[in-house]
């Protein structure tokens, strides 16, 4: 009726299932569209961005070599704070103490956020408790239940990995040039390799929902811009740390420091101002700061 054959027809459902949408075929009807791929482009993420500056602009790249590389790239360029930079897949996404982070195509949130604040260089592994927050609120509002803090770095659900957190920053002795918080969060992923399944989830093993990934970035940048809004009136914790602490799943738990030097065991009793987490240990109180730690739980990932 149309003048368009049903092989050219046909020839058009299969590429808008490649691209991922649903589609089925109907006995002497055509086809019914059942679902829409959840596309992560600028379009949908400022369809649903709200903030005064944080996500303002965002850069999304189909592929990247890290979101964290390209934001600092960029910084270096002349980039101003509030620069969001977004890849649908990482070639060489990074986690911390050099490992790799998994980034296919589709499956998560791979984001980083430029910040050029006038703070001390000491305090930006701060901003990396400021991101926890308001990730993990975020994912509290997808529909996650139970979602804490795993400090310094990780949002976990369920006893598992959903979101880590990676902060880098280029500085001279007194003076923050730029900081960049990279952001991974599992969303659509419905495995993990075995060397991770017992200590990784995602939105989607949580919920059992493909939820809208632009939405959630939206709401982590609105949620960014209220903490930090609050941490950089003191230029510390202070003013966030109750709350932190009532967030935090390590709170009153045996945890394994696992330090340069030696590790060591003892109760978590919650951060202070400075974002240390507090260690009651044999030996007295310790004060544990962000840098390259890593803290376990002592009979597993928490
Ligand atoms: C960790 O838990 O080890 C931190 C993982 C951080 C991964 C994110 S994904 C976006 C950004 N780009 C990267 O290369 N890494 C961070």
């Amino acid at each position: 009726m149309f003048g368009v054959t049903r092989t050219s027809v046909w020839k058009v459902i299969h590429q808008l299932e490649e691209m991922g949408y649903e589609i089925e075929a109907v006995r002497n009807k055509g086809y019914r569209l059942y679902s829409e791929p959840d596309f992560l482009t600028q379009e949908c993420v400022c369809e649903y961005l709200d903030t005064a500056w944080a996500g303002h602009p965002v850069r999304v790249f189909d592929s990247v070599d890290s979101t964290n590389n390209e934001a600092k790239r960029e910084a270096e360029s002349g980039a101003g704070q509030g620069l969001l930079v977004i890849g649908e897949e990482q070639t060489d996404g990074r986690g911390r103490r050099g490992r790799a982070w998994e980034s296919k195509k589709g499956e998560g949130i791979f984001m980083s956020l430029l910040l050029k604040p006038d703070i001390e260089p000491s305090h930006a592994s701060m901003l990396t408790l400021v991101m926890g927050m308001a990730v993990r609120d975020a994912l509290e509002m997808a529909g996650l239940s139970d979602v804490r803090i795993k400090w310094p770095n990780d949002i976990v659900c369920s006893g598992k990995k959903v979101c880590g957190i990676l902060t880098e920053m280029s500085a001279q002795v007194d003076y923050v040039n730029h900081i960049v918080l990279g952001v991974g969060i599992n969303v659509h992923n419905q495995e993990f390799p075995e060397d991770v399944r017992q200590a990784a989830t995602s939105v989607f093993l949580e919920t059992g929902m493909h939820i809208c990934r632009a939405e959630l970035v939206a709401q982590c940048m609105r949620k960014f811009e209220g903490y930090y809004a609050r941490f950089i009136k003191t230029q510390d914790l202070g003013g966030l740390m109750e709350e932190y602490n009532a967030r935090l799943v390590n709170c009153g738990r045996q945890v394994r420091v696992l330090d340069f030097k030696k590790d060591f065991t003892g109760i978590a009793k919650g951060i202070n101002a400075q974002g240390e987490l507090l260690v009651e240990t044999e030996d007295g109180l310790k004060y544990v700061s962000a840098g390259e730690v890593s803290v376990r739980g002592v009979y597993g990932y928490i």
